[in-house]
């Protein structure tokens, strides 16, 4: 099958497009064949063995996960034994950063217990764009963020995969939400929903004297004082990621935070695939669908990491593989 393969770190253009053996799945698997798959930040940071914790988790020298991609959406193809909730021919999605990446390929043996059935309403391309961000946003705004009617609501980092996503979720909460980002993504943050943004490098939003009931931020790049200045007596503060000093702040000030002011500071620990049922049941009730930037094609990868590293992308950047090998067999 064909592959993007990682045989060391550096920059995008080192991986390599080739041949490997179709894989067999083991008990309690399902072999995928991927229809489609997306770009996160776990491979902008797994090309390049960056930030280092990276490397601590992957291989320090030479990186153990030899073909990355987070997000797919696909057929199953065949099952191992003892699998019991999913047939051949069902149509699915989900992450694969807790069982071995695996992504940027024809197929992938996934364990049954990570899988979700794909929403019946959108194409392969849209399912693959949604297990990592929607769930990042459905972890940090519901049940970290315990959102609740009446609340005032910033999402910082509000253009890409986590925000456009994000501002669905709690529009279907009926809650009144600012977006924070670059202005070439002000105007489609303000068509799903945004009740007002702002751009970051013209305006400050820990210095403009407005308070927050809950920030969820996936640029976390301040010092921990901005953002509780930025939040309302109670308020919480939630970062899914951003630059490790000031994650490590964030950790070291939270509880003593919390005892002093009242207001939280929080940092999600994603629990990959938890939750993906309700962002099915949200897109099947037509309140949830991700932007997306595509489909492209499966040899464009390396340079789509590129361009997702450089910033570029509105919304998911999708890749769309079944068609790049079509045969008269083809049943997607
Ligand atoms: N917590 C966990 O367990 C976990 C697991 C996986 C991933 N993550 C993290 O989750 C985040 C994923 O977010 P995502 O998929 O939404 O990323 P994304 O698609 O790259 O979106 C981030 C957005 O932030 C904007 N931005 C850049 N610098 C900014 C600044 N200084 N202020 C405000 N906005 C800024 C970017 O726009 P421009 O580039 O145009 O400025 C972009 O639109 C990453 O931080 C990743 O590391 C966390």
């Amino acid at each position: 099958m064909k592959a993007i393969i990682l045989k060391e770190y550096g920059l995008p253009n080192l991986l390599e497009i080739g041949e490997v053996s179709k894989p067999i799945p083991d008990d309690g698997e399902v072999l995928v064949r991927i229809h489609s798959t997306s770009i996160n930040d776990w491979d902008w940071g797994m090309v390049r063995g960056k930030p280092f914790v990276i490397r601590m988790i992957y291989g320090l020298k030479k990186p153990k996960i030899n073909i990355p991609g987070v997000d797919i959406s696909g057929k199953i193809e065949a099952l191992g034994n003892k699998v019991s909730s999913f047939k051949i021919g069902d149509e699915i999605y989900c992450d694969l950063s807790e069982c071995g990446f695996g992504g940027f390929a024809e197929y992938v043996c996934v364990p049954e217990k990570v899988l979700s059935k794909k929403p019946s309403n959108i194409s392969f391309n849209d399912a693959s764009a949604l297990p990592h961000a929607g769930i990042l946003a459905l972890q940090g705004l519901v049940e970290k963020g315990k959102v609740k009617s009446g609340q005032s609501i910033l999402i910082n980092g509000a253009g890409g995969g986590v925000g456009t996503l994000g501002i669905q979720i709690l529009k279907s909460y009926g809650l009144e939400v600012t977006g924070v980002d670059s202005d070439v993504k002000l105007d489609l943050m303000k068509s799903l929903g945004f009740d007002s943004v702002l751009d970051y490098k013209k305006v400050e939003f820990t210095e403009n004297g407005e308070k927050y009931d809950l920030i969820l931020d996936t640029k976390t790049n301040r010092s921990a004082f901005k953002y509780i200045r930025s939040l309302k007596k109670n308020g919480t503060y939630i970062t899914v990621g951003g630059s490790m000093s000031r994650l490590f702040q964030i950790l070291i000030l939270g509880s003593f935070v919390s005892l002093f002011t009242g207001k939280r500071l929080k940092i999600l620990s994603l629990e990959p695939n938890k939750g993906l049922d309700q962002i099915t049941k949200l897109v099947e009730k037509g309140q949830l669908k991700p932007v997306i930037d595509g489909p492209h094609k499966f040899d464009q990868i390396p340079k789509l990491i590129q361009y997702f590293g450089e910033g570029k992308h509105l919304g998911k950047i999708v890749i769309e593989i079944v068609n790049q090998r079509k045969t008269l067999n083809d049943t997607f």
